[in-house]
């Protein structure tokens, strides 16, 4: 008998018109950071695209998820499976999500609204990062049922402008906000550095020369203006860039302690997360402060390499939360594949960050909209291939996971 369904697999599955034409010259992630560097300024890529030192955690994030394998199982589905997730009680796509940045418009002038809009055109979360280039306000025009917030910790005069930010998320309509506690101290990117970027953003001649041979990131400059921190300038007053970048750099800092994590807590209304957890015993005490969701992360590699693979630290994590809480996991994904190894492994939810820079440095306006396609496309075959009939089935899936680490009570 024809067999329709595994012909259908083959063929691009993904949403947008333009899918079918862009797959053929952008098939996987891969590509667009192949691209990318063609199209914004040096510095602009090495910004988005570096780790920490020479690199060694983002590729330990990417060889974590390589090694692990699944045993399928035949038989049991006649078509692919559905991607759609509940998440805090809303339904989403996909278990798909564009993590928080300070700077994609460091990368792509206007980056920031462009992940947003095609979030909400896909129907998967898109969190704005406090210190990205967009604002809370001008985020939720464009994706009002997809919005998630991250903040980092602003503690002068008693968090004023901390509380302020979270005032203003919750009458904005946030749906979910994230606190982030994996950058107690600010780290040097080498390649960063390398490529000219320090505290502040005066381009030297050398960058001057990178914009102006990258006529579309120029042009994007120019509808868009200079990177900014966006929520951040009501405070600061109406000062230029890099006063704003000062004053950020001043009232941002340090890692929430416990006792802060259970202040905003208490503050924040709705579903709340906290960032950048690696510790089961750090989940638990999340969880014990009344937190809903554990948001996994090694920051994707971005603040020393020698911390342990998100992908890798899941399964402990997984086992301490239960069904206590929700389980969000990033730092090395790189296809929906990767996200199928994320849910077998116990998330409810993978997000992604540098890929989405590459796909809007690649492509421009339609970058993320193609790349949530090609995710959502991919995690749908992984899940189909494995014999999963929706994301939460890919946990029955067997795995082998030889980075997994194991915590002793002690630990
Ligand atoms: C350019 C860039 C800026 C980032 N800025 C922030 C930030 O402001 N706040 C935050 O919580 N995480 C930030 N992150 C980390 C991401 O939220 C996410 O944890 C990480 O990118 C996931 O790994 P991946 O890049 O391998 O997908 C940033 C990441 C990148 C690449």
């Amino acid at each position: 008998m024809h067999d329709v369904t595994a012909t259908q697999s083959f063929l691009p599955s993904g949403r947008s018109p333009q899918f079918a034409a862009l797959h053929k010259r952008f098939p996987t992630s891969a590509y667009l950071r192949a691209r990318a560097p063609r199209n914004v300024p040096f510095f602009a890529f090495e910004y988005g695209d570096t780790g920490a030192g020479a690199d060694a955690g983002i590729v330990d994030n990417w060889a974590a998820f390589d090694a692990i394998k699944v045993v399928p199982r035949y038989g049991v589905m006649p078509s692919l499976p559905p991607t759609t997730v509940k998440l805090f009680g809303r339904q989403y796509t996909a278990p798909i999500g564009i993590a928080p940045m300070g700077g994609p418009s460091l990368v792509w002038p206007g980056a920031d609204l462009l992940m947003a809009k095609a979030a909400q055109e896909a129907g998967i979360p898109y969190t704005l990062g406090v210190a990205g280039g967009a604002t809370i306000e001008e985020v939720a025009k464009v994706a009002p049922d997809v919005f998630w917030f991250q903040l980092y910790r602003f503690a002068r005069n008693h968090h004023k402008i901390g509380f302020d930010l979270i005032r203003r998320a919750q009458e904005a309509g946030v749906k979910v906000l994230a606190l982030t506690l994996d950058v107690p101290v600010r780290t040097t990117r080498s390649r960063e550095s390398y490529a000219g970027l320090g505290s502040e953003f005066r381009p030297s001649a050398r960058m001057i020369y990178e914009m102006m041979v990258r006529p579309k990131w120029l042009m994007a400059l120019v509808r868009n203006g200079y990177p900014r921190f966006a929520t951040l300038r009501s405070y600061a007053g109406d000062v230029g860039t890099n006063e704003t970048i000062n004053f950020a750099r001043r009232e941002m800092g340090g890692a929430f302690s416990w006792e802060e994590v259970a202040r905003y807590r208490e503050r924040w209304k709705g579903p709340m997360l906290v960032k950048g957890i690696l510790h089961p015993a750090d989940a638990e005490k999340a969880l014990a402060l009344g937190i809903d969701g554990i948001w996994v992360s090694n920051h994707g590699g971005r603040q020393i390499e020698a911390l342990a693979a998100s992908i890798d630290v899941l399964p402990a994590i997984v086992s301490t939360v239960g069904k206590r809480a929700t389980i969000v996991l990033d730092s090395g994904i790189r296809s929906g594949q990767d996200v199928m190894r994320a849910l077998a492994l116990g998330a409810d939810a993978a997000f992604a960050g540098k890929s989405f820079l590459w796909s809007v440095a690649a492509l421009g306006d339609v970058g993320p909209s193609h790349l949530i396609d090609l995710y959502i496309d991919e995690l749908r075959s992984s899940l189909g291939q494995i014999g999963a009939r929706s994301p939460a089935e890919a946990r029955d899936a067997v795995v082998r996971h030889p980075g997994a680490w194991r915590f002793d009570r002690n630990d």
